[in-house]
């Protein structure tokens, strides 16, 4: 998707924060059913979630500051992305590990695709401070995106898993930036 000039109430930069917020409360939540369910099954990978969780909470603080400098505007789709966060995390959770990482390792992908437009997009509109909002997660989320595959995430039977994840991840982007 290309980061262009915005017609509308909102310039592409706020949209950008706002996108990202969401995904950050859809990202938290994926990763709150997973440890639940993994927690229920008594597995060992619970820390990997919490730990990634973690950095899902402080990306959310970071771009809920930034938007509170300029408009406080959320995005619509905020609690679609909570919900449907947490229904992906469960349904990925019932597949065990290898369902879990293909999940993180599908969305992070996504993420990180969409964080280098924007920032290319950043970088042009000279909006430091949006800038390094996003810049400043960019390493968590390749983080999570290597452990995803590192972990299993890559098994060939979940290509359809993935892609059904990846279209879903990329589907609630696109509907947030309208
Ligand atoms: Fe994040
Ligand atoms: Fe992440």
């Amino acid at each position: 998707m290309k980061y262009q000039e915005c017609t509308g109430t909102l310039d592409t930069a706020s949209k950008i924060l706002k996108v990202n917020h969401a995904g950050e409360f859809g990202a938290i939540n994926i990763y709150r059913s997973q440890i639940l369910v993994s927690k229920l099954f008594g597995r060992s990978y619970v820390p990997i979630l919490e730990n990634f969780m973690a950095d899902e909470k402080r990306h959310l603080n970071t771009f809920w500051t930034e938007i509170q400098k300029r408009n406080s505007v959320k995005c619509k789709s905020y609690w679609l992305c909570g919900l449907g966060g947490w229904a992906m995390g469960l349904i990925s959770a019932l597949f065990g590990k290898t369902g879990i990482m293909a999940c993180t390792w599908a969305v992070e992908s996504v993420v990180i695709n969409h964080l280098n437009e924007q920032l290319v997009y950043l970088n042009q509109r000279r909006d430091w401070d949006a800038y390094e909002a996003v810049k400043s997660i960019l390493e968590d989320e390749k983080n999570h995106r290597d452990i995803g595959h590192t972990e299993g995430g890559s098994n060939i039977l979940y290509i359809p898993f993935r892609f059904m994840i990846s279209t879903f991840t990329e589907g609630v982007i696109r509907i947030g930036m309208r």
